[in-house]
């Protein structure tokens, strides 16, 4: 499985994976984040969606809904945050496979919670919250489509 790891000490670090990630991404990407609340995933979706030209202000953690959509880009984003989720249920009901699975890049903060319905191929993200302005930041390339994807991300 192919791995890369950043450490970051700083917001803008952090963002800055986002916004690497973003001139590679292609319709139909799943990026899914994993890490404790501060670790730095919306941090990363920011850099993301900025790097598509959305406007980074726009991006928050969706508290009360747990999908905001960013389609001023030049990909439409679709940014979960699942911690309130409380039954995969709620998935089915808004669709997510048209998201998951559409020509947007989907990105999920709290992807534990997909449990079962995590696709198969994806890009996980792991970030931890290792020192106070230092984030460990993995990069795990689950199928071949990711591995490829990881490849071409330079290493500065
Ligand atoms: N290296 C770093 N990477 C990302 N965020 C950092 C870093 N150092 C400090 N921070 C701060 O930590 C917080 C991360 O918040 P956020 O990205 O919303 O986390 P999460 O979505 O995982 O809860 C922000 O306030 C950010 O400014
Ligand atoms: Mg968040």
């Amino acid at each position: 499985m192919k791995q890369l790891q950043f450490i970051t000490q700083s917001f803008k670090e952090t963002r800055d994976i986002g916004k690497r990630l973003a001139k590679l991404v292609k319709p139909g990407d799943v990026i899914c984040l994993f890490g404790d609340l501060g670790s730095g995933k919306t941090t990363l979706v920011k850099g993301l969606a900025s790097g598509l030209g959305a406007h980074e202000e726009d991006v928050t953690s969706p508290t009360f809904v747990f999908l905001n959509v960013y389609d001023q880009a030049k990909r439409t984003i679709f940014h979960f945050d699942l911690y309130r989720l409380e039954r995969e249920q709620e998935l089915f009901d808004i669709g997510y496979e048209e998201f998951f699975y559409g020509s947007g890049v989907s990105i999920i903060e709290w992807s534990e919670r997909l449990g079962p319905l995590l696709p198969k191929e994806r890009l996980d993200i792991y970030l931890e919250h290792t020192g106070e302005d230092v984030r460990d930041i993995r990069l795990k390339a689950v199928g071949e489509r990711y591995e490829q994807l990881l490849s071409a991300v330079r290493i500065r």
